[in-house]
């Protein structure tokens, strides 16, 4: 596991700290619609705080591209964070400049400023040095909490690490000690479930499942493109016909190893996706034409919800089905309450399947709830992420 060092191993009393979080959270209506993101980061925020650090924060919000747009300003977060703080974090409208240089100076120990979206700057994204440069100017030391864009090589998650020292925050830590735990001694049988639509997404960490998993269940509008990949008839079913080679050889390589591949046996079936759509069960290489898949059928619930029992880790990226448009959550919250049931250590990561989750009521029955999408599937695939690699070993 890689051992970092941390906010909690440094002195940071009257120091300028800048905390690099995910504050990626989605917003309805000029407000932030979910804050866990935002809760999540509150650890490192206070620990700093209390100890006297003078704290300037930035985060990116969607992706912007170099471009100031005003529906993506961190005005909303920055009233989030100062009401679960019970403390006013300051927002300014630029990332870098004078007036930024200004507020810094200006601040107290166990203040905080919140910086403008930081994608409104050309030089983020680039991981431009002299953009990396200015950033790290503002501050005395570097503190990355921003798991979920660890993955990511830019200017405010790697490239101010060239010119400050560099430490992670208290969920980075958190993130890290979980992931790897359920990776390098996993109470086995370690059982990782995949959905999702897209296989072109999931290759890499499919194929890493088929080496470190015992068993991988795979379901959601993936799975179809492995139907596919049989010659099954798929009706209107969605799949990635580019993907259909790939698919094939994902099948041979699951023959070849210790890992079970478990592919759905029965999908739900509709004509039409809306709310409360009639529907049927049909055998999973079976669509009918004019019928589409839309969920795993009660039998694949069943099976998948059996083999999650008896599981000592589960690990689990992606919804089964169309969950967001009732009765297709059906699977996904069958299999979500097994989980929630079993002894097993169990992690989830990813936007959507965590929303299901929450939706579900079944949060806090989840060992852990990772707050990276993509980050938690390189972690996962074993890649090195930029914005852990930058920080100082411990
Ligand atoms: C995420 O939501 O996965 C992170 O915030 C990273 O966002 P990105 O995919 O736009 O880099």
């Amino acid at each position: 596991m890689q051992v970092k060092l941390s906010v909690a191993d440094v002195e940071v009393k009257g120091k300028r700290v800048l905390l690099r979080v995910d504050f990626n959270v989605p917003l309805e209506e000029g407000r932030v619609k979910d804050d866990t993101r935002i809760r999540a980061a509150l650890p490192t925020i206070t620990h700093l705080l209390q100890r006297g650090a003078r704290l300037i924060l930035v985060s990116h919000l969607g992706r912007p591209k170099g471009e100031a747009r005003p529906e993506l300003r961190l005005d909303p977060v920055a009233k989030r964070l100062s009401e679960l703080l019970g403390q006013k974090v300051r927002k300014l409208d630029e990332v870098v400049g004078p007036e930024v240089e200004k507020a810094v100076q200006e601040l107290a120990d166990g203040e905080a400023l919140l910086l403008e979206n930081v994608r409104f700057e050309k030089g983020e994204e680039k991981n431009d040095p002299a953009f990396a440069a200015r950033l790290a100017q503002l501050a005395d030391l570097f503190v990355n909490d921003a798991f979920g864009t660890a993955h990511r090589a830019h200017a405010s998650t790697a490239g101010v690490a060239a010119h400050i020292p560099a430490v992670a925050g208290l969920l980075m830590i958190k993130e890290i000690e979980n992931l790897s735990r359920c990776l390098e001694q996993p109470a086995r049988p370690l059982v990782a479930i995949l959905g999702g639509a897209k296989v072109s997404d999931k290759l890499n960490i499919i194929r890493r499942f088929l080496e470190l998993a015992d068993m991988l269940l795979i379901g959601g509008g993936m799975a179809n493109t492995f139907f596919a990949a049989m010659d099954c008839p798929m009706g209107d079913s969605f799949f990635e016909e580019g993907m259909v080679e790939q698919a094939r050889a994902i099948l041979e390589a699951a023959e070849e190893s210790s890992c079970c591949l478990q592919l759905p046996v029965d999908l739900a079936v509709t004509r039409e996706l809306k709310p409360e759509a009639p529907f049927k069960v049909v055998p999973a290489a079976d669509i009918p034409e004019g019928w589409k898949a839309v969920d795993i059928g009660p039998e694949t619930a069943a099976l998948f919800a059996e083999s999650v029992a008896d599981a000592g880790t589960v690990l689990w990226n992606g919804p089964l089905g169309v969950f967001e448009t009732p009765p297709f959550h059906r699977g996904t919250e069958t299999v979500a309450r097994a989980v929630a049931q079993s002894k097993a250590f169990s992690i989830i990561g990813g936007g959507d399947i965590v929303a299901a989750i929450e939706g579900f009521g079944l949060a806090d029955k989840i060992s852990f709830i990772s707050t990276g999408g993509g980050a938690t599937l390189e972690f996962w695939e074993g890649k090195e992420l930029p914005g852990i690699a930058v920080l100082q070993d411990k």
